[in-house]
């Protein structure tokens, strides 16, 4: 039997309501799968915490959740409390101290879902996004000088290192392989930032060397963002720095149906620490308490989950779960047009699951 801990933050806001529907899926997968168990820890860490104690997370918080298997994270955020304390005190320490460096995000389009892009099946979308995770353009070194003078000026450093390109860059093609993918996409913009972008392509042309059995085109960011909406087809993997790899995931929501489905995985792929999976969405304060959250992106990441820790059969059977009781268009919750509950959806796509394992 093998044995996994999940370190549970639902957060703040619609976070819990969808946190509830997600832990059912992981009852379900383990009652299936037989020879695996999930013990759970929950922590009560967020804004309501910080309004009674003024921190998100007690002092010594990544030590107790440092140790587990995993963690899954529902959404931060309240209106009564700064954003940048919400994210740089709960969010951002998780992936930064645990070296979380890639965030992954599918641009999937569900069966029973229509993009946007009216042109576009679900064969045109389906690949992956990495981002990087810890550096880049997100580095928190620079400053502001005669604040207040028509002199005023604000430096924000990009850090670049090789360390950090390299094993972004190594993982999406690892990534490639797993997946069985035949083509990677690289981010740049080598033309106008003319330091570390260079850096970052010498780096890229060094590893898509060492696999020339994927064909590697390197796109400028400009250009990439419309080849997203013109020719999302021609994606399998794609690769960007954390600014671009930013802008490009929520880009990818939008074509594939929105917020309140996508799932994100913080991945340490080297195992030293646990990694997190979230929906992409915040806690979404106008409809909270209304039982009316899409739980989708949340049971989505825990197909992620399961994925990250071996259990791909299990992950995919949640996605069909999830197509199929968007296929047959009963229930939904009120974002995809429908009248349902958020237990409703969960509960639909947990009975779904049963039956089709
Ligand atoms: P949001 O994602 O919470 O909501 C944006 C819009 O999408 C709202 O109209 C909301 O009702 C809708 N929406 C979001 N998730 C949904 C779901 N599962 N089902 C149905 N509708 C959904 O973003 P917003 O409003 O900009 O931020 C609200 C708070 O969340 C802020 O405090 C923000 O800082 C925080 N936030 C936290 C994130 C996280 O925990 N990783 C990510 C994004 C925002
Ligand atoms: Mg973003």
């Amino acid at each position: 039997m093998k044995h996994f801990s999940i370190s549970v933050i639902a957060g703040d806001g619609i976070g819990p309501e969808v946190m509830r529907e997600g832990l059912k899926v992981v009852e379900a997968a383990e009652k299936l799968h037989g020879g695996v168990r999930f013990s759970y820890e929950s922590y009560d860490w967020g804004c309501d915490y910080y309004l009674q104690n003024g921190m998100m997370m007690p002092k010594d918080g990544l030590d107790q959740i440092r140790d587990c298997d995993v963690i899954l994270f529902g959404a931060v955020g309240a209106p009564e409390v700064p954003d940048h304390v919400s994210v740089w005190e709960l969010i951002l320490p998780i992936r930064r101290t645990f070296q979380q460096y890639v965030n992954l995000r599918p641009v999937k389009l569900l069966k029973g879902l229509e993009s946007p892009l009216r042109h576009k099946t679900h064969d045109d979308l389906d690949f992956l996004v990495v981002r990087e995770n810890t550096e880049g353009e997100y580095s928190n070194i620079g400053g502001r000088l005669h604040e207040g003078t028509p002199y005023e000026l604000a430096i924000q450093n990009n850090v670049f290192t090789k360390f950090g390109t390299k094993r972004i860059l190594e993982y999406a093609y690892t990534l490639a392989k797993k997946k069985q993918k035949k083509n990677m996409t690289i981010a740049t913009k080598s033309n106008a930032i003319n330091f570390a972008m260079p850096f970052w392509d010498e780096i890229a042309k060094e590893i898509a060397g060492h696999h020339p059995e994927i064909e590697t085109n390197i796109y400028h960011i400009d250009a990439l963002a419309a080849y997203f909406i013109s020719k999302p087809e021609e994606f399998d993997i794609v690769v960007g720095s954390n600014l671009f790899g930013d802008i490009l995931t929520d880009l990818g929501a939008a074509i594939v149906g929105g917020l309140g489905i996508a799932p994100s995985g913080n991945i340490n792929p080297d195992f030293h620490y646990p990694s997190m999976f979230e929906p992409i969405h915040g806690s979404a304060p106008d409809i909270a308490g209304k039982g009316i959250a899409n739980p989708i992106g949340q049971i989505w990441s825990v197909a992620m989950m399961m994925d990250h820790l071996g259990f791909t059969g299990l992950g995919e059977l949640i996605i069909q779960s999830i197509e199929e009781v968007l296929q047959e268009g009963l229930v939904r919750t009120p974002d995809l047009g429908g009248d349902s509950s958020t237990v409703e959806v969960g509960d639909a796509i947990v009975h779904k699951f049963k039956q089709l394992s």
